[in-house]
């Protein structure tokens, strides 16, 4: 079993943590009110004082419109002739100065605290948006754009992603110079027809651009991946849904040098959530079997196996540097999941 060392270095630094996580949950009840909402000028002076308060960045609530407008996929792509059984083109206007998040998850010190960065556009702007069943199935959204841009960066050579969606990364890449071809595994034959009808032929490119109807886990493997000089799998909706899957990916193999996962970082924030807590448990010496047993559901799982993980080492944490090293070692947290 992990152990600690009793001193006072490391008695603040697991205190700090979970004062991060309360301050966390605090953060997000006072931004709630101002989200999806049109910030007037009073509002926002209200905002940056609530982002002062938690030391989150308020330079940046005016998002530049650009980033959206020159992009190429926003800029070249027009979905609104798509028209299947199911989904459906709409635009829908952004009201101007509405306060959005604008990406997911980004860290913010050295604790648990973390931002979804927030902003807003200062002209209204039409957004093309997929609709199926009312609501919105796909868009490419400032989020996406934004989430996806290490991923766009590390494009080069042969790339490969799983889930194509409205193909927004492949058309991305296939704008690079370095990126050579682009090969596809999506699992619904549905999304591959409207891609091919209504998407493809607006690609304008003379690289390939191959797509496989295929299961994502029937292709995760050393035999295909390496066929590959980067891999981006992108087949979940948000960290809600993606944790599940990429558990699934650990748990077959952890270790490719060339493959990403969208928004990792996020899904990892689940993670490193019991874990502090547990690690705290542990410190206190309270009982491991209750704070198991206090969780829910998944997180019941979750909680399971971080003490399966930490009951199989045997070190001794003496530092706070120690401490942090662990919790936020992308290592270790996926070797947790792939248990
Ligand atoms: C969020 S979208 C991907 C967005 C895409 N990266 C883009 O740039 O537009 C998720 C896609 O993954 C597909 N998908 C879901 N499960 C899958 C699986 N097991 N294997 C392959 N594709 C899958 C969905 O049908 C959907 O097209």
């Amino acid at each position: 079993m992990i152990q600690f060392d009793k001193n006072r270095e490391l008695e603040m630094a697991i205190n700090n943590l979970i004062c991060s996580m309360v301050d966390m949950d605090d953060y997000v009840t006072a931004i709630l009110n101002y989200t999806e909402k049109v910030l007037t000028p009073q509002k926002e002076k209200e905002l940056i004082e609530i982002l002062k308060k938690y030391h989150v960045p308020h330079d940046s609530l005016k998002f530049n419109l650009k980033r959206l407008t020159e992009n190429p996929y926003f800029r070249d792509i027009k979905l609104d002739k798509v028209a299947t059984e199911t989904v459906k083109y709409q635009t829908i206007t952004i009201k101007k100065r509405t306060l959005m998040s604008m990406n997911f998850h980004q860290p913010l010190g050295k604790y648990l605290f973390h931002q979804h960065p927030i902003g807003y556009f200062e002209k209204d702007i039409d957004m093309p948006v997929l609709t199926e069943d009312g609501s919105v199935w796909m868009s490419p959204a400032i989020s996406e754009l934004e989430s996806m841009q290490a991923g766009i960066e590390k494009g080069v050579g042969k790339c490969l992603t799983m889930g194509l969606g409205i193909g927004f990364l492949p058309y991305l890449w296939l704008q690079k110079d370095n990126v050579e071809s682009v090969t596809i595994v999506e699992i619904n034959q549905d999304i591959i027809d409207l891609f091919e009808k209504y998407i493809r032929p607006q690609f304008k490119t003379d690289k390939k651009l191959e797509i496989i109807h295929g299961d994502a886990f029937d292709y995760y493997n050393e035999k295909f991946l390496n066929q590959f000089d980067y891999v981006y799998l992108d087949f979940w909706e948000s960290s809600g849904d993606g944790l599940g899957f990429y558990t699934r990916l650990m748990q077959i193999k952890r270790d490719f040098p060339h493959v990403d996962f969208w928004i990792e970082d996020s899904m990892l924030y689940d993670v490193k959530y019991i874990v502090a807590p547990y690690l705290y448990a542990v410190y206190a010496g309270d009982s491991i079997t209750e704070f198991i047993a206090s969780m829910d559901g998944d997180l019941r799982e979750l909680a399971k196996k971080v003490n399966r993980y930490f009951k199989a080492r045997n070190d001794v944490i003496r530092t706070e540097d120690e401490l942090l090293g662990i919790i936020h070692d992308k290592d270790v947290l996926r070797a947790i999941l792939a248990q």
